[in-house]
């Protein structure tokens, strides 16, 4: 393989519900035919093991733009939605992202590795051989080699990127700042945080900044979001945000945090039960 090999790899992981086993075989078919019949590269579904209702979706791409061009199908962005629906998506590794410097503000511990890696392996260059027996390091006191990512591969820390983002809530009136992130499918994260104003009924949420906000640059499937405010009590998310949350990205997991602790989590068709959506229309 060279540098112009156009092929890009995408992989997911896919946690499906309980009951929606065979729901999902059916869309990952259509899935995989879609991509087929339409020119974009081609995908399998593979189960795991140990795990049985967890599958690993892995997209081989033509090209990047076939990736683009297969995000943006609106055939293939029904079967995905469902796919959403039905089951947890966690995507792990995204090979047709374009390089953007702008990501690496937001503490994304996979925009980090690389950064961590190396200064584990100039520390090892620098402390020459490894101590034995009573000098030896274990535990959190070894430091030598590569970091380890803490948290699972294609996880993020939505709840510190929430936090961060609460700080520029606008809540001159209501003195409440929420903050908020939302995770896209591709593994962005885009932040938002409560507007408000002098009128007090254009106050715009944490929730739907961050929802529009992703709508606009052109994000159509989502993963989960965080909600942070400064209370004991988690701040879920209010009955206009659940109905846009709901509409635009589905039974999203919800992270309810405060500034220290996270403070509970739930899927929005539980809190949103018997959703008016455009099914109804
Ligand atoms: N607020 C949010 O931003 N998100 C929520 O989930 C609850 C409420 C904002 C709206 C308003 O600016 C302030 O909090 C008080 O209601």
């Amino acid at each position: 393989m060279n540098n112009s090999d156009p092929r890009r790899l995408s992989v997911s992981i896919v946690d499906v519900g309980d009951g929606h086993e065979e729901e999902f075989g059916r869309l990952a078919t259509a899935f995989e035919a879609l991509l087929i019949a339409k020119n974009f590269g081609r995908a399998e579904i593979i189960r795991d093991e140990g795990q049985p209702r967890r599958f690993y979706a892995v997209r081989h791409w033509a090209t990047a733009e076939s990736a683009a061009l297969c995000h943006a199908d609106p055939d293939v962005q029904a079967v995905t939605s469902k796919i959403y629906q039905v089951g947890r998506v966690t995507h792990v590794v995204n090979g047709v992202r374009k390089p953007d410097p702008l990501r690496l503000l937001i503490e994304d511990r996979r925009a980090r590795v690389e950064a961590d890696r190396r200064t584990g392996f100039d520390r090892r260059l620098k402390d020459g051989g490894s101590p034995t027996g009573q000098e030896r390091r274990t535990g959190r006191e070894r430091r030598l080699g590569p970091r380890r990512l803490r948290d699972r591969p294609g996880e993020v820390d939505l709840v510190g990127a929430a936090r961060r983002a609460r700080e520029f809530a606008d809540a001159a009136y209501s003195k409440f700042k929420v903050g908020a992130a939302l995770e896209c499918a591709d593994g962005t994260i885009i932040t938002g945080c409560n507007i408000e104003n002098a009128t007090y009924g254009l106050t715009v949420c944490a929730e739907r900044v961050a929802m529009f906000k992703a709508l606009s640059e052109g994000h159509r499937a989502f993963t989960r979001i965080a909600i942070v405010a400064d209370t004991d009590a988690p701040t879920p998310p209010c009955g206009a945000c659940r109905q846009i949350l709901w509409e635009f990205g589905g039974n999203l997991e919800i992270l309810l945090a405060n500034l220290t602790e996270e403070k509970g989590k739930h899927h929005l068709k539980n809190l949103l039960p018997l959703p008016f959506d455009a099914r109804l229309l």
